[in-house]
């Protein structure tokens, strides 16, 4: 894969040929049951082939109701929790600037049980014109139901029997309350396949419709993702490195690394990380098994958990997401003072200093037994993004496979869901 590159480095005690062997063979298996569609979960891997299968059509629906929307708002919130919330916020994160205000916003509701949170957006929207899209693939969830109702119920206010033309819902087509209630409204309205669910999903119109909003090129989106599709599929073990991830992080759990930590030097990655750390946290923490994952930030994190990672319990390795390119190449002044006895890196640029910290980094956390994958991407782009989700995806697949769980089904949320109605006196 010319797009993504893979290294690591660890310990030589920590890795040898027959371990790699071992599950090289693993791992080929797995991706051979996750395209033949033949292990656990097998009813829910439609989002593998997804990319492929988007039509024109599509799009184009996609496409016109963002232009509709457009003309009527400037403001869209998502309403939504865990896969029909975090793809997206991860992606726009990714995709946008740090500070211009861009000419159609995104924000989130539904995702916390926060009066103020919830209070306080409502104010915002009393002031702004908005649009809505409720995403919600059983149609039942409790935390975006509930926001959807407040933000209905301004949008009834504000423009009255109209009110439906503010409002679109993506869910399923079959048992889905919302659909019943769209239907009943004549909101404008996207399925989300039922072999796809809710952390696979970000390619269907659960991610699409709010980033076309946002005015991001879905097209390149789906070639990220349609030409990883194609390396993960057909590339052998040695040239993919999708398989190597699989394999790299099964490793490491068997030598009791039982967390992996996904690392990035850019900021705006945060919400990549919560929405990597769903993927793989619901898709492999069961049986009593999986790798428990975390995020970090650095250099943020480095002088707050970096002291844990060096030195607390050895049971972590770390996962680097680099970027290759420099986005804006910042270079550093001279200073005729030099009060602060920087002008050794006079002329250099600000990515040349994030490079060496990553190198020390690195070096300093596999002296201290936390082993290290580096993942390089090439840019931040939208095609880089569909990529890179994709990535993760197919990985995430196989990975639960060589652990011997299904990566599909999250039947541990629902005893928390079960509690709280029981509470709620539902
Ligand atoms: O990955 C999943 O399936 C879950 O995290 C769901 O996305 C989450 O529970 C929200 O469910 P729903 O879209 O049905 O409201």
């Amino acid at each position: 894969m010319k797009e993504i590159t893979i290294k690591y480095q660890c310990l030589k005690d920590e890795i040898n040929n027959k371990l790699i062997e071992e599950f090289q063979e693993k791992t080929i298996e797995a991706r051979k049951i996750l395209m033949g569609k033949t292990g656990l979960g097998k009813d829910f891997t439609g989002w593998v082939d997804y990319p492929l299968e988007i039509q024109e059509k599509d799009i184009d629906a996609i496409k016109e109701v963002t232009s509709k929307l457009h003309a009527i708002s400037k403001c869209m919130v998502v309403v939504g929790i865990g896969g029909s919330y975090l793809g997206t916020k991860a992606a726009i994160d990714f995709l946008s600037d740090y500070y211009q205000t861009p000419d159609y916003e995104i924000i989130f509701l539904g995702n916390n049980v926060s009066s103020q949170y919830l209070k306080q957006t409502l104010d915002y929207l009393k002031n702004t014109d908005f649009c809505v899209n409720v995403i919600s693939k059983s149609g039942k969830t409790l935390e975006p139901a509930l926001a959807f109702r407040f933000v209905k119920e301004l949008l009834i206010e504000k423009y009255g029997p109209s009110y439906n033309k503010y409002i679109v819902a993506t869910t399923s087509e079959v048992g889905s309350l919302i659909h019943q209630e769209a239907l009943e409204n004549g909101y404008y309205e996207f399925f989300i396949p039922s072999s796809i669910g809710g952390r696979y999903s970000i390619f269907t119109a659960v991610g699409l419709l709010p980033l076309c909003y946002a005015g991001y090129d879905i097209y390149e989106v789906i070639k990220g993702a349609i030409n990883c599709n194609q390396a993960c599929l057909h590339l052998p073990f040695e040239d993919n490195p999708a398989m190597q991830y699989a394999a790299l992080r099964n490793i490491f759990y068997k030598n009791g690394k039982v967390i992996e930590a996904l690392v990035s030097y850019e900021p705006k990655f945060k919400y990549l990380g919560e929405w990597w750390k769903q993927l793989f946290g619901e898709s492999e923490g069961k049986n009593n098994k999986g790798l428990f994952p975390v995020s970090l930030i650095y250099s943020t994190d480095l002088h707050s958990l970096g002291q844990y990672v060096q030195d607390g319990i050895r049971n972590m390795f770390e996962t680097v997401i680099d970027v290759e390119e420099d986005q804006h190449e910042v270079v550093i002044p001279k200073d005729e003072n030099n009060i602060d006895n920087l002008n050794y890196l006079a002329g250099k640029k600000i990515q040349y200093v994030k490079n060496q910290i990553l190198k020390g980094v690195t070096q300093a956390h596999v002296s201290g037994q936390v082993p290290n994958i580096i993942i390089t991407i090439k840019n931040v782009s939208e095609y880089t993004l569909g990529y890179l989700l994709y990535f993760f995806m197919f990985a995430c697949g196989m990975s639960g496979y060589i652990l011997g769980v299904n990566p599909f089904n999250q039947e541990g949320v629902e005893t928390y869901k079960k509690n709280v109605y029981s509470l709620l006196k539902k």
